[in-house]
C-alpha cells in the first residue's frame, strides 16, 4: 500500500511559475496540484499532511558536479556517498550527479564499476554519474556511445593537471567529435594546465609557497584561454560544451561572445565563487589552504561578472563541486608547498540556502533561483521533468523551505564529513525544514528521517537543454 502525502497551503516554486498550491504526492511521485483553498484541493485526503503554509515548496535540488571518495593529491575527498548524501539532503538537494573516474590503461566500464560499487547502497538520496576520460584512445572513445545509451551521457575532459587528468587538444577535438554524433556532452575544467605548471614552478623557486599562490598561478587569462579554446574545437567538432566551474569574468565573457554567435555552449558556476575571493586564499597561518579548489577563488570583482551571467542565462547552472578534504591531515599536505594542498572545497549541504540569501539580497529572483539550482541541471543532464520540477508525474522531490528562519553556518552544526566549513558564521535568511525524496521524507522538520540505500541510481537521458 502506497502512502499519500498531502503538502497543503505553501507557495510553489517551480522555474516557471509561482502559485499557492496544495501538492497530492503518491506511488512517490507528484499525482496533482490544485490551488489552496479550492474545492478540489479540500476534498483530497492523505495519510501524511504537511502544513506549508508560509513556507516555500520547491523541487528538490540537483547538484550536478559532486565528487564523493575522490582521488587527488594521494588522499580521497572525506564525504563517502553515505555522508555526503545525507548532507546534501539537509541542504535540500535531492539529486547528487557525482564523477566516476577512468583510471589511465583502464576502460570506462572498469572506472563506472568502481563508483556504482562506492555508491550502490549507501545513498540518502538518488544520484547519476559523470564520467572523467582520463585517457582518450580509440578503445575508450567506442565505449563512450555505451555509455550514452546507458544512462552516463557526460564525459568530463581536463585542460589542467597536466600527468594526471589532461587531455591535449586532439585528444579532446576526437572526444567532442565522438560525444558530436553519439548525443553524449563534454564537461570541460577549462585552464591551461601546461602553462599553469610553468608558473608553479616559478613561484616555488622563488620561495612562494602560500596557498595564496594557488590563485596568483592559476590565472584568470589562463581559465579565459581555455575557455576559448575549447569552445572553438567544440565549434569544429560541431558538439555541444558545458564548462563546469567557471570562476573568471574573461570567461565569462567568452561564453557570452559564443552564445551571442548561437553556439550551443553552456557555463556552471559554484556558490564559491559567488561568495568568496582571494581573501579568503590569502587568509593568515595556512588557513588560506581550506580555500583551495581548482577553478580557484578569484578578485571580488569577478563575481558581479558571474551574477549577472547567472540572470542573463550565459551561465546556466549553479553546482556546488563539493570535493572536500578536511584540514587537518588532507589540506595540511600542502604545508611548505601549495601545489601539494588538495584541491577542492566543501559545499553540497549549503547551495540552496546561499543561492536563496541572493534571492534574499537581490541578485536572483526566486524562480531564477530554482532554474539555475533544480530544472536547468535536470534539464542539462537528462534528468528532466522526473527531477528538477514538481509536476504531475515528476518524482516527488520536494523541499518545505522556509523563508524566514534565520541560521548560521558552522562546522559545529553542518552534517558533511569534513573538519571545517568554508562559510564558518555566515549569516543566512531561509532555511530547509522537510525533505522529501520520491515521497519519503528524508528531513523532518530539521530530523534527519532518511536512511542509507534509499537513493537508487538514475540513468540519465541526453542534454534536454539543446531541445
Ligand atoms: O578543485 C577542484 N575543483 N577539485 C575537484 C576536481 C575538479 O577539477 O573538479
Ligand atoms: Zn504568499
Ligand atoms: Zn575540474
Ligand atoms: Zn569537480
Amino acid at each position: 500500500m502506497s502512502t499519500r502525502t498531502l503538502i497543503r497551503g505553501g507557495l510553489v516554486v517551480t522555474a516557471a511559475e509561482e502559485t499557492h498550491a496544495d501538492v497530492l504526492i503518491e506511488d512517490g511521485r507528484i499525482a496533482a496540484l490544485a490551488a489552496s483553498g479550492s474545492a478540489a484541493a479540500g476534498a483530497w485526503s492523505a495519510e501524511r499532511v504537511i502544513d506549508a503554509t508560509d513556507r516555500y515548496v520547491i523541487p528538490g535540488g540537483v547538484d550536478a558536479h559532486t565528487h564523493m571518495e575522490f582521488p587527488f593529491g594521494g588522499t580521497f575527498s572525506s564525504d563517502t556517498f553515505e555522508t555526503g548524501t545525507r548532507a546534501a539532503a539537509w541542504g535540500g538537494t535531492t539529486t547528487i550527479v557525482d564523477f566516476a573516474v577512468q583510471s589511465k590503461g583502464k576502460a570506462l566500464r572498469a572506472g563506472l564499476d568502481a563508483w556504482h560499487a562506492k555508491a550502490d547502497g549507501n545513498c540518502a538520496i538518488d544520484y547519476a554519474f559523470h564520467m572523467i576520460v582520463s585517457d582518450v584512445n580509440e578503445a575508450t572513445l567506442k565505449q563512450m556511445d555505451g555509455l550514452v545509451e546507458e544512462g552516463v551521457s557526460s564525459f568530463k575532459l581536463f585542460m589542467a593537471y597536466p600527468g594526471v587528468f589532461y587531455s591535449d587538444d586532439g585528444q579532446i577535438l576526437r572526444a567532442m567529435q565522438r560525444a558530436g554524433g553519439n548525443g553524449g556532452l563534454i564537461m570541460m575544467h577549462a585552464e591551461n594546465g601546461i602553462a599553469i605548471d610553468v608558473l608553479v614552478e616559478q613561484a616555488l623557486a622563488r620561495g612562494r609557497t602560500d596557498p595564496r599562490y594557488h590563485g596568483e598561478v592559476r590565472k584568470a587569462l589562463l581559465e579565459a584561454e581555455a575557455t576559448h579554446r575549447a569552445i572553438k574545437l567544440a565549434q569544429v567538432a560541431g558538439a555541444p560544451l558545458y564548462v563546469v566551474h567557471v570562476s573568471a569574468r574573461e570567461a565569462v565573457a567568452e561564453l557570452t561572445r559564443a552564445r551571442d554567435e548561437g553556439l550551443p555552449v553552456f557555463g556552471e558556476t559554484c556558490p564559491q565563487y559567488l561568495f568568496l575571493s582571494t581573501d579568503n586564499l590569502a587568509e593568515p597561518d595556512f588557513q588560506g589552504a581550506k580555500y583551495v579548489c581548482s577553478t580557484p577563488l578569484r578578485p571580488q570583482e569577478h563575481q558581479a561578472a558571474l551574477w549577472r551571467g547567472l540572470r542573463t542565462n550565459d551561465l546556466q547552472v549553479v553546482s556546488t563541486d563539493h570535493c572536500p578534504f578536511c584540514f587537518s591531515g588532507q589540506k595540511e599536505l600542502g604545508r611548505g608547498d601549495f601545489s601539494k594542498i588538495p584541491n577542492g572545497m566543501p559545499g553540497v549541504e549549503h547551495r540552496m540556502d546561499l543561492l536563496h540569501q541572493a534571492v534574499v539580497d537581490g541578485h536572483l529572483s526566486r524562480r531564477r533561483w530554482i532554474e539555475i539550482a533544480c530544472a536547468t541541471p535536470a534539464r542539462m543532464f537528462g534528468l528532466y521533468p522526473k527531477k528538477g520540477t514538481i509536476a504531475p508525474g515528476a518524482d516527488a522531490d520536494v523541499v518545505i523551505y522556509d523563508p524566514h528562519a534565520e541560521q548560521t553556518i558552522s562546522a559545529a552544526t553542518h552534517h558533511m564529513n569534513v573538519d571545517y566549513s568554508a562559510y564558518e558564521g555566515k549569516r543566512l535568511t531561509g532555511r530547509v525544514e522537510t525533505v522529501l525524496s520520491r515521497g519519503e521524507p528524508v528531513i523532518t522538520q530539521r530530523e534527519f528521517t532518511g536512511r542509507a540505500g534509499h537513493g537508487a541510481y538514475t540513468a540519465r537521458g541526453t542534454c534536454q537543454y539543446l531541445d
